[in-house]
């Protein structure tokens, strides 16, 4: 059994197996996808060992995070309005965003051996949330510093994890992708400025 296997009873394996199969056909078509899947999930195991969460929640909830990345964005569209996801803009401008939210939406059906917090994660992992639990966080930002990603933003969290809180990790993560956005001159989506607003209040009344 492969070393990564190792934090995992004999149940999980089985499930963790059975979510790598299939993920490798859901991904075949895009290999770089999968990569970063399987790395999200290696990273959010880490991170959750670091951080006192449970690993192999952050294992599965990294492997499956970008199950609706495959879809073309019209589908994403066209399902998120079906479900009535409740989008804080029009769900063409948040369309990038959709892949969490939708996924959460869809795959407790098909994953049935895994708890509501697993997708609650899925469904964070785009959007963020003003109550993200240490799961949510975990698994947020393991998508941005799994061993795939390159740059400055990817170093910096690699070099900050496990010597800050959870919490300060995740605000530094959720920063960085909100001045890529500004940067960038793509659409913010609303809901990150409050987002963000919370969690640095809440640093400063700690660090009072
Ligand atoms: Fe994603
Ligand atoms: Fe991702």
């Amino acid at each position: 059994m492969h070393d990564r296997y190792d934090a995992f009873d004999e149940g999980q394996r089985a499930v963790i197996e059975r979510i790598e199969d299939l993920l490798a056909v859901r991904m075949k078509d895009a290999r770089k996808r999968h990569a970063h899947s399987l790395g999200v999930a290696r990273c959010a195991c880490y991170l959750a060992k670091t951080y006192g969460v449970d690993a192999y929640l952050a294992y599965t909830a990294g492997l499956i995070h970008d199950w609706d990345k495959v879809l073309p964005e019209d589908e994403l569209i066209a399902r998120a309005v079906h479900y009535r996801l409740p989008i804080a803009a029009s769900p063409v401008l948040a369309a990038p965003l959709l892949h969490g939210p939708v996924a959460a939406r869809e795959l407790p059906e098909l994953f049935s051996e895994l708890p509501e917090e697993v997708f609650q994660a899925v469904a964070r992992h785009t959007v963020g949330a003003e109550d993200m639990t240490p799961l949510d966080m975990v698994v947020f930002v393991a998508d941005a510093m799994e061993p795939g990603r390159h740059g400055s933003h990817a170093d910096r969290l690699r070099e900050l994890a496990g010597t800050v809180s959870l919490e300060e990790l995740f605000l530094t993560c959720f920063a960085q992708g909100l001045v890529y956005v500004v940067e960038t001159g793509r659409y913010l989506y609303p809901t990150a400025i409050d987002i963000y607003n919370h969690y640095v209040l809440k640093q400063q009344k700690g660090n009072a």
